[in-house]
């Protein structure tokens, strides 16, 4: 099987994770068109990654200021996606977690990148062989879920689909390695795939305990973290990630693919969702701890 070397990539989506992709492939000296909807979504996405390259690598010395500016020379905007995936060896969308949005794009992707370039997606929770049915290439269409915030994650989930080529997956896999990261491969026909599927019910549950006020967020963050040595609890986890929307938006996909019992979304983060907060420790702070 061959893996293809990809020296020219679009990104679809300039919010949290599109901007960090995009940013990704540029310092991996890949050429990047990157697309939002809108000129000033676009201008937002631009202005995060030169802040992030800012903070976290040039600030450190990890990067000179002529290569700073060299990475994002490489990134090109656009608010057309059948202008940006011209010419491109690889495209990958980073849209909200919708499956028709997904689809549309895909179909709009499909019909303007080269037929041999490779389309992925890096959706959390969504089906690859469903996305890829919006394609007349279904062997191209593949997921690479990378993981928030890109330049510290190393995983990227590289997600079959049931007519992805062998090819694809070995061009996702070469990528992946390339910039930096390790890829572990896996079926679409897990909801969540690996990591998210085996972590989101501690989520869950941790979130439930919260509703149920038997502990503050921090103290049930620091029982996770110092009885299961992990780095950083759940909750604030997916608090700085900024993740609760992608489960609210998803809950009737969960409930279809998961059945009520485990699909439907906690009270809690229904609850918060409706109030406008996106952070459990910030709901706790201004309403569960006073009622
Ligand atoms: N946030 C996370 O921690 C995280 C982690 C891993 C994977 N993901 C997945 O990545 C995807 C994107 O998530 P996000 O958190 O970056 O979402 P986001 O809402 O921050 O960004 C989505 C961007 O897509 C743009 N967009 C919407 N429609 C568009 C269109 N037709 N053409 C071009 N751009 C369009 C929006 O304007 C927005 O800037 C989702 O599938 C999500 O599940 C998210």
């Amino acid at each position: 099987m061959v893996a293809r070397k990809i020296n020219k990539a679009a990104v679809i989506g300039m919010g949290m994770m599109g901007s960090q992709l995009a940013e990704a492939l540029a310092v991996a000296k890949i050429e990047v068109a990157a697309v939002d909807a809108t000129e000033g979504l676009l201008q937002n996405g631009l202005k995060a990654i030169g802040e992030r390259l800012g903070r976290f690598l040039v600030s450190k010395g990890k990067m000179t200021q002529e290569e700073k500016a060299a990475a994002m020379e490489r990134i090109r905007g656009f608010t057309s996606i059948e202008q940006a995936v011209k010419g491109v060896d690889f495209a990958i969308e980073a849209v909200p977690e919708k499956m028709s949005l997904k689809k549309e794009v895909f179909e709009k992707m499909d019909r303007h990148a080269p037929p041999d370039a490779v389309l992925a997606s890096n959706t959390s929770f969504q089906n690859i062989s469903e996305i890829a049915s919006a394609t007349k290439k279904p062997d191209r269409v593949v997921g690479m879920h990378f993981f928030n915030p890109i330049n510290r994650m190393r995983l990227v989930e590289v997600v079959r689909g049931a007519r992805t080529s062998q090819d694809t997956i070995d061009t996702a896999c070469a990528l992946v390695r390339e910039l930096g990261k390790e890829p572990v491969v896996c079926k679409d026909t897990s909801y969540g795939f690996l990591a998210n599927r085996a972590y989101t019910p501690m989520i869950m549950e941790a979130a439930q305990m919260v509703w149920e006020r038997v502990a503050p967020p921090e103290e049930i963050d620091k029982a996770l973290k110092l009885g299961y040595n992990l780095p950083m609890g759940p909750l604030e986890m997916v608090d700085f990630v900024g993740g609760w929307p992608i489960f609210v938006s998803s809950e009737q996909d969960a409930i279809r693919e998961l059945g009520p019992e485990k699909g439907r979304l906690n009270p809690l983060v229904r609850a918060m969702s409706r109030a406008g907060y996106t952070k459990i420790y910030d709901y706790w702070r201004d309403v569960l701890s006073k009622g």
